[in-house]
């Protein structure tokens, strides 16, 4: 019988620590500690995330183990997120992780975040199929907006992404505008529930090939909420829900114009969603419209494998475990870490 791999994933690129443990392709623990910190100040403190990541580091990890129910020596990798980031958070992780390996005698596995997103759609999780290969991965985060061609699990080809902000950061400042607490792009998604998403209009980026921009409509947005406010100072909280619905409405028809297209280009059977933004209620409506409009087999991970999360990087650990792709100790974080051929 084939012998069972367990893995210790970990997460510190941003503001969220996460450990994870895996056993195969299934997650057995997966803890997140946000950190409060960063919510009036409509962004993430970088210096404050890498001393909140010091202090939860320990705890998570060990809550993971006790959750798992496993001891610390059937631990058979450490995988960590190498990047990209924040480096002074990514370092908190790296290190720990490096330590741990030593310590334990394990292989050191590194892991591209971006990446990681991509493969959870591997973890097995009772409401979800996998993709079948080729699938293209539209990736949606606070730092990236990616459309991936994915060939095989550690196979990747990114063939779209954002020339400024991301979509999540266009959720995020939006919602600073707005006086919401960060992260906002969750809280939007709230109050555009109850919103007429026909309300407002705003500008489609109008961006070549498969890349995107959202600079414009951010910008668009500013513009809008400072003529209204000038003529009526409770423009915001008379018409929160419908401004929230209609600009949601067009950040996720901006990401779905350019996926459509690369579906027709690479003519696919079956799409993925992945990274924090796959946790927005009506992008997740719209892409399983779209499969059903289209004939596409759709796989959305749950939300708890969107947003960041240590248990995408367990699983990613599992794949590269498999091929014995280890890292060295002299292995160091890297905020710019793109994917590239060698992490493929
Ligand atoms: O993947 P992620 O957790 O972290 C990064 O790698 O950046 O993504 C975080 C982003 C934030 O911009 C956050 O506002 C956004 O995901 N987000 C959402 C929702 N939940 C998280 N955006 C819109 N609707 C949501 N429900
Ligand atoms: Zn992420």
């Amino acid at each position: 019988m084939k012998k069972d791999i367990i893995i210790l994933g970990i997460e510190s690129s941003c503001d969220d620590t996460s450990a994870a443990i895996s056993k195969n392709d299934n997650i057995l623990a997966n803890l997140v500690a946000n950190q409060d910190v960063h919510s009036s100040y409509g962004g993430v403190v970088p210096e404050l995330a890498s001393r909140a990541h010091q202090q939860n580091i320990l705890p998570v990890v060990d809550q993971a183990i006790k959750v798992a129910n496993i001891e610390k020596r059937q631990i058979d990798a450490v995988a960590f997120t190498r990047g990209p980031g924040l480096l002074g958070s990514l370092l908190v992780g790296t290190s720990f992780s490096k330590a741990l390996a030593m310590g334990l005698n394990i292989p050191l596995i590194e892991v591209n975040h971006m990446q990681a997103h991509v493969m959870s759609h591997f973890i097995v999780s009772g409401d979800t199929e996998a993709p079948k290969f080729p699938f293209l991965c539209l990736t949606v985060s606070g730092g990236h907006t990616e459309i991936v061609l994915v060939k095989d699990y550690l196979k990747m080809e990114v063939i779209g992404r954002t020339m400024d902000d991301a979509v999540g950061e266009a959720f995020d400042k939006a919602a600073k505008i707005l006086n919401l607490q960060y992260p906002g792009g969750p809280l939007i998604d709230k109050h555009a529930q109850s919103g007429n998403d026909k309300a407002y209009k705003f500008p489609r980026p109008n961006i070549p090939r498969l890349d995107y921009s959202f600079s414009g409509l951010k910008t668009a947005f500013l513009y809008f909420i400072r003529d209204n406010v000038k003529d009526s100072p409770t423009f915001i909280e008379d018409h929160l829900a419908d401004i929230c619905a209609s600009y949601q409405k067009s950040l996720v028809e901006a990401v779905l114009d350019k996926f459509l297209k690369a579906i027709a280009e690479y003519k696919v059977a079956h799409i993925g969603v992945a990274g924090g933004v796959a946790a927005n209620s009506y992008l997740r409506q719209r892409v399983s419209e779209l499969g059903k409009e289209h004939k596409l087999q759709v796989s959305i991970p749950p939300i708890e494998f969107c947003t960041d999360n240590a248990a995408m990087i367990a699983i990613t650990g599992y794949y590269k475990y498999q091929q014995e792709l280890f890292a060295d100790q002299i292995v160091g974080a890297e905020a710019r870490y793109q994917m590239t051929n060698e992490t493929l």
